[in-house]
């Protein structure tokens, strides 16, 4: 069975991009892989965290993985921190990577841009996302259309490393969807959804309340040609909304077109708040009963056992081949 690893931050509760550029593919690549999914506790820190909310967080990510369907039996979920094995793999990492390569993602220019100063974690993040990837021997990582020049890097360590030390490290390939892999603001079609954006408007939270959702999603910024057609580029308000009534609709972006032929945005509109508040229902209530529960904790609590156990076989041949 081939290997999938992903991580979530826990930087704040999750958006209707995370569920749909991650969460929904984690639960659907679970039957036929072995899947790792982790809480990336370590790379919240790359920017300033009060430590109660964070651990917090970190507790409703891991119950929204649960409550969005991934299950336990199958898939193992934990959370970064209690891996040590991380950390000690992201500094053997960064050894192999040259300060121009971070210099140049994308990631760390936009988050570090205007700022007096930052971390220099929030600088060599993407060395420690490659820890994370690497040491489970990943075959394939499920992730948003965000994340693909960090996994470029990942591969591109994985290489450095075979070529010099012999070959060790799996070369894990990405997974971005066709449709979803880039959920856009609701304000703002032209920018990501991010759960770190200023305007609560801009996203809709996992958490959010049916009337919440409905309210923004009609608020939603759309265009003046009154035409429901998939055109990113030339659209991105309707096209970001037809993408989201497709994830949560099953239906195809050629099917939407067809369906909302001469109908107006706001039976659009109308049509996605209610397939979101259909998707999103039921995992707000399966997250109310786990998020406090016992069970969190076993489940957490097995997983970092299995994780670590992978996790310190791969960092020890590292080890070993480095000469340490
Ligand atoms: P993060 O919240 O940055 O840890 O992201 C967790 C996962 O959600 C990653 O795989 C991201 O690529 C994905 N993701 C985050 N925001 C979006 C978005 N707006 N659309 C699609 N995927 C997203
Ligand atoms: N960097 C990812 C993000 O911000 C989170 C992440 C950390 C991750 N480690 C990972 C994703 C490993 C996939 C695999 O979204």
């Amino acid at each position: 069975m081939k290997r999938v690893f992903s991580g979530v931050q826990p930087s704040g509760v999750l958006t209707l991009g995370n569920y749909l550029g991650a969460l929904k593919n984690f639960v659907r690549v679970q039957a036929e892989h072995d899947c790792l999914f982790c809480v990336v506790d370590l790379h919240a820190l790359t920017v300033p965290q009060d430590p109660l909310s964070l651990r917090g967080n970190v507790r409703r990510v891991a119950a929204l993985f649960l409550a969005s369907g991934i299950d336990p039996d199958r898939a193992t979920i934990f959370v970064q921190s209690r891996v040590s094995a991380h950390a000690e793999m992201a500094w053997l990492l960064q050894c192999l990577t040259w300060f121009g390569e971070l210099g140049r993602m994308t990631q760390f220019k936009e988050k570090s841009q205007g700022k007096e100063t930052f971390s220099v974690g929030l600088f060599t993040y993407p060395t420690l996302m490659a820890a994370d990837i690497l040491l489970y021997d990943t075959n394939y990582v499920p992730v948003g259309e965000d994340q693909k020049q960090h996994l470029e890097l990942t591969r591109d360590l994985a290489q450095r490393f075979n070529r010099r030390y012999g070959d060790l490290l799996v070369v894990p390939e990405p997974m971005i969807a066709r449709v979803g892999a880039r959920i856009m603001a609701l304000d703002n079609p032209r920018a990501k959804m991010s759960k770190s954006s200023d305007t609560p408007d801009s996203y809709i939270s996992m958490l959010d309340d049916p009337d919440t959702i409905a309210k923004k999603i009609r608020r939603a910024v759309t265009d003046s040609d009154n035409a429901i057609r998939y055109a990113p580029q030339e659209k991105p308000g309707v096209s970001n909304l037809m993408s989201i009534l497709s994830l949560c609709s099953g239906r195809s972006l050629e099917q939407l077109e067809e369906d909302f032929a001469g109908k107006g945005y706001g039976q659009l509109k109308q049509a996605v708040a209610e397939a979101v508040i259909a998707e999103l229902e039921p995992i707000q209530q399966r997250y109310r009963d786990i998020v406090n529960s016992n069970t969190l904790d076993e489940i957490l609590d097995r997983g970092a056992r299995r994780a670590q156990e992978l996790a310190a076989a791969t960092l020890y041949r590292v080890q070993q081949a480095m000469g340490l």
